[in-house]
């Protein structure tokens, strides 16, 4: 059992960097399959998502080889096996991208369902549908998603989402790359990673248009060559940090960044009464610790909307606003699951559906909390780098599936965090520099 012990009510100072994007690198990692010859990926994070991916793509028959710690070399020439074993891939939503890869590149793909956060339901319809729009059938049985292509290779489709999703938008156009002739995806997202995938695929031969607006056209071509690539920083990460500083105060800035990417967050941060000044690939966010915070509501949205994926963080932040908030999650079924741990700290949050009504308090109070889920124990980290008192987060296997070294990162600016090991109750503490 491992948990992260934070002593709060200290601001934060200094400067972070900011780690490549993960919810890039779960996509780049498995397109990979489709490259005949070596891709090296560069700024890669170091998260167990990608540990994940890169050993399933070692199992698969790749030869990946770890240049140094942000950089691999991935090999795939040599995979003939279009299954994927059971385990792994079920413990990571990001599996999906397997089916794409692999039935784009050998015309069939035997994949199991994915896990990953628990978020409410989530269906692949769509992914599916654009399989079957590039002619191939799609069944599960056995435990697998068994997707073929009806001769053998897809062949370019017009498919029109029902519903704007990331996840389906990237698989399609995985699947589209080597197929024969034009596909055509309307009501594309439209998310950073979506443009990062695209740029991948296109440095390496592909010939996509349009990622980063609704309609996405990728013209098939025969192979796809070697070459390097660098993913970009990781949106999520950095507001991340960016509502950290905004709910425990302070001066940080956050480094490796496209400002760009996070307009949707600092919008709303300095609506709250946070200072977000932007430099080329940096930015500076500032909060006296002695000024509550403003009251604001939130709605998430696609892409460039607020991401679902800052709701939690932004909502423990307000959770300390002066006067009542209001959230509504516009893309999950259920991502309050944190509100009950937070509750524990002294928030006053009260949640009817999609929407949680915040009433700010002057203070948090520490408490032992969990990590429901990625995104909902970052929150309970900033939750416990404002707070008064000691926060213990539980269940700290899930945020680092997507966070690199939080516990450093934190303690580089200032922050009383340490990693805390409990074998058989029996408390052993590990030192985290
Ligand atoms: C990606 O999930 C991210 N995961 C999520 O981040 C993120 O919350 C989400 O996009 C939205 O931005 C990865 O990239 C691995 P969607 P994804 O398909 O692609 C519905 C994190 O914390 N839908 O855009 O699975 C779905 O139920 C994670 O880093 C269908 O109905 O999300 C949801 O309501 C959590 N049918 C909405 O669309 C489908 O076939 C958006 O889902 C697909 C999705």
């Amino acid at each position: 059992m491992t948990k992260y012990v934070i002593h709060g009510g200290r601001p934060l100072f200094g400067e972070i960097e900011i780690s490549g994007a993960k919810n890039a690198a779960v996509a780049i990692i498995p397109a990979a399959l489709l490259v005949d010859g070596v891709c090296r990926i560069e700024n890669i994070p170091q998260i167990s998502d990608v540990t994940l991916l890169l050993k399933i793509l070692q199992e698969l028959g790749a030869d990946v080889r770890t240049v140094d710690r942000t950089t691999v070399d991935i090999d795939c020439t040599h995979i003939r096996n279009a299954k994927v074993p059971d385990g792994m891939a079920r413990q990571i939503r990001a599996s999906y991208y397997l089916i794409g890869a692999l039935l784009g590149r050998f015309g069939s793909s035997q994949v199991p369902p994915p896990g990953g956060c628990h978020l409410g339901a989530r269906p692949i319809d769509q992914h599916i549908k654009g399989f079957v729009a590039m002619g191939a059938d799609v069944d599960v049985s056995g435990g697998y998603i068994n997707a073929r292509a009806q001769d053998g290779r897809l062949q370019g489709g017009q498919v029109y989402l029902d519903i704007v999703s990331v996840g389906a938008t990237m698989n399609i156009m995985l699947a589209a790359v080597l197929a024969k002739g034009m596909t055509i995806i309307e009501n594309a997202a439209k998310e950073p990673h979506i443009v990062d995938l695209a740029n991948f695929l296109n440095s390496m031969g592909a010939d996509i248009m349009g990622a980063g607006t609704d309609v996405i056209k990728i013209r098939g071509v025969d192979r796809l060559n070697g070459g390097a690539y660098s993913i970009i920083p990781d949106q999520i990460e950095a507001g991340t940090y960016m509502a950290a500083v905004a709910a425990a105060g302070g001066e940080v800035r956050i480094k490796n960044v496209i400002p760009k990417h996070l307009d949707c967050i600092t919008a709303k941060l300095v609506e709250m009464g946070v200072e977000v000044e932007e430099s080329d690939d940096s930015v500076l966010v500032r909060r006296d610790p002695n000024r509550r915070l403003n009251r604001t509501n939130v709605k998430t949205l696609p892409y460039p909307g607020f991401p679902t994926d800052m709701q939690p963080q932004i909502a423990v932040a307000l959770c300390m606003a002066e006067g009542t908030s209001v959230i509504t999650e516009g893309v999950w079924d259920s991502r309050y699951r944190y509100v009950d741990e937070i509750r524990r700290m002294g928030a006053k949050v009260q949640v009817d559906g999609k929407i949680a009504v915040i009433e700010g308090v002057d203070k948090l109070t520490g408490a032992p909390v969990q990590a429901c889920d990625l995104r909902a124990g970052a929150a309970m980290v900033i939750a416990g780098l404002a707070a008064q008192g000691t926060t213990e987060v539980d269940c700290v296997h899930y945020i680092e599936r997507g966070y690199e070294d939080i516990v450093r990162k934190l303690s580089g600016v200032g922050a009383d965090i340490r990693v805390v090991v409990t074998p058989d109750e029996e408390k052993t503490q590990a030192s985290v520099g």
